[in-house]
């Protein structure tokens, strides 16, 4: 049941300023698409409002303190949820799937640190500016067991060294 952190990070870490992310590249965002379709996923609210409309074909669980600020449509094409801190959100993302993407931002990266499996990163070769930045991986956690080198920046796959016990054992 792996729950994967995917996000596009900077060389010195920033994903970014709290409102935008400072890299857009066609092919990251088609490969973002491809691997998170049919799964869901976690985002803080900021995060949601940064993407400014529900992503189709995934539920979208936004995490929030306040659930009034969060716009749930009326559309039966969309699936979204609320939820009112990260543990609740993996709970509900554990329930519907056995993938659970989180798809940041910085504070949601943080918090769901400890539970991550896997960390499904496109790691540019430049530096941003933004005060918001990606957890620090420690290779003695971590290992890279993928890294496909794409020009202006790399797809890299990261998993933890000592599996974490399945959840609920
Ligand atoms: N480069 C990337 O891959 C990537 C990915 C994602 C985001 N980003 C960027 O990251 C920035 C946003 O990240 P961020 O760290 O500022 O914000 P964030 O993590 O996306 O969202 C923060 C919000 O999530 C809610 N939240 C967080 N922890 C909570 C908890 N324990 N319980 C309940 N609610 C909680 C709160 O919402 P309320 O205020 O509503 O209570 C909080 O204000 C943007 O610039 C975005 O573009 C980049």
């Amino acid at each position: 049941m792996p729950v994967i952190a995917i996000a596009i990070v900077a060389a010195n870490g920033v994903l970014g300023d709290g409102e935008k992310q400072p890299f857009e590249f066609a092919e990251d965002w088609a490969r973002y698409k491809r691997v998170t379709m049919g799964h869901p996923m976690v985002m803080g609210r900021a995060t949601h409002d940064a993407i400014g409309r529900w992503l189709p074909g995934r539920t979208t669980i936004v995490v929030t303190r306040d659930p009034a600020r969060v716009d749930v449509p009326d559309d039966p094409r969309v699936d979204a949820r609320v939820a009112t801190s990260v543990d609740e959100a993996l709970a509900l993302g554990r329930d519907l799937d056995e993938t659970v993407y989180v798809a940041g931002g910085g504070t949601v990266y943080a918090q769901a640190w400890d539970s991550l499996d896997e960390l499904d990163l496109t790691e540019v070769r430049a530096d941003a500016e933004g005060s918001v930045v990606f957890p620090s991986i420690d290779p003695a956690v971590w290992e890279e067991y993928r890294r496909e080198p794409r020009g202006d920046f790399d797809f890299v796959g990261y998993r933890r060294r000592s599996p974490l016990p399945a959840a609920g054992q």
